[in-house]
């Protein structure tokens, strides 16, 4: 057993000291991009600034023989980019792979000092975790870097589930928790054949017609409502609940259907209402999409900005629009405050909007900004 004093001590001696609290950047949209693909790779530049995190995919979807290509593609686009604001992470080849060992030892002894985060994959339990935090220290060490690459985690084995909990508190360095619906999907043996999304089959249905005798003999030929169920549902609420336990952040991971524009929406919003705060994109029409859909509507902010101003202390209750407010709806509210607020710093054009509808929000409560 590890004692609690030690869990923020460096693992490795010249490695930078954990973080005590991981910071909530924004990172609504994580872009997925082949660091082996000329053509993507040229695109990279100048896509800073139009994406929270940019993130150069080592692991699936790069053919096995350009693993090689991909891991030194990344290391000469972040050496040769400035990415400002924007945030650096790379998805690393999984710990049973032959690529992982040299993936870490390039990544972080070249590029160390521009990489914010590093992307797991088909994390089982947080033995991995540990193998990963003891090998970035050492490496840490080795390059000199001055803080510490932060770990993100990918939930996509029945195993990882069972221990999503642990996971997300295996170390200091643990940053977040993405879906990953597609393995996930595999090695629970669902019956999709899909990269996330819902499925048409997962549905319920309304009850057939009834008599006053019992069911309608004619029940069959009556046409019954049905409602496509959220297959993640389960997965998505019990990811956010063990991040949230442990102060990291939940995510989202890939939809496949590239046009379905729509359901992407739906799918991504459901996981922003549930608490996720981003997710990934696989193609730039998903940027637009993910940046709408996790970035407060202004109407509610105005919203959260009335609630909060006029709950002063945060204590007791108030009406606004005929609805009782509290100091649990006020927590809510400043949830949305203090999102609105950082996005506010990256995002100029949303940065206006937000100081509008704060304005208006104060305004209605009575108050003064
Ligand atoms: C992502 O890696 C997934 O398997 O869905
Ligand atoms: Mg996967």
């Amino acid at each position: 057993m590890r004692s609690p004093k030690d869990f923020f001590a460096p693992l490795a001696v010249g490695a930078p000291t954990p973080l005590r609290e991981i910071p909530a950047r924004p990172s609504r949209a994580i872009h997925f991009f082949d660091p082996s693909n000329a053509k993507m790779a040229a695109k990279i530049p100048n896509m800073v600034g139009q994406v929270d995190v940019l993130l150069g995919n080592l692991e699936d979807a790069v053919k096995a023989e350009n693993k090689e290509a991909a891991r030194n593609g990344l290391v000469e686009i972040a050496k040769s980019t400035d990415f400002g604001e924007t945030q650096l992470w790379s998805r690393l080849n999984a710990l049973d792979s032959p690529w992982f060992l040299d993936d870490v030892t390039t990544l972080v002894t070249n590029i160390g000092d521009k990489l914010d985060v590093v992307m797991i994959p088909k994390v089982q339990g947080a033995e991995d975790i540990h193998y990963v935090d003891r090998i970035l220290a050492q490496l840490e060490a080795k390059a000199g870097l001055e803080r510490p690459i932060l770990v993100h985690a990918i939930l996509e084995t029945a195993r990882g589930m069972a221990n999503v909990e642990e996971i997300a508190g295996a170390s200091p360095r643990m940053q977040g928790i993405s879906l990953g619906p597609a393995d996930l999907a595999a090695d629970r043996r669902m019956k999709t054949t899909r990269v996330g999304g819902g499925h048409p089959g997962y549905l319920v249905r309304a009850d057939a017609a009834k008599t006053d005798d019992g069911y309608d003999i004619h029940g069959e030929q009556t046409p019954r409502a049905t409602h496509q169920q959220d297959l993640w549902h389960y997965t998505i609420a019990r990811m956010v609940d063990a991040c949230a336990m442990h102060g990291i952040f939940p995510y989202y991971g890939p939809y496949g259907d590239i046009t379905d524009v729509v359901g992407c929406e739906d799918q991504f919003r459901n996981a922003f209402l549930l608490g996720c705060v981003g997710t990934w994109t696989l193609h730039p029409k998903q940027i637009e999409i993910a940046r709408r859909v996790f970035s407060p509507d202004p109407a509610e902010v105005e919203h959260a900005y009335e609630v909060v101003t006029a709950m002063g202390d945060g204590t007791g209750a108030v009406m606004v629009d005929g609805k009782m407010e509290d100091d649990a709806s006020c927590k809510q509210c400043q949830v949305v405050v203090d999102l609105a607020e950082a996005l506010s710093k990256i995002d100029p054009e949303l940065g206006e909007q937000y100081a509008t509808a704060k304005q208006a929000g104060i305004a209605k409560a009575g108050g003064t900004s």
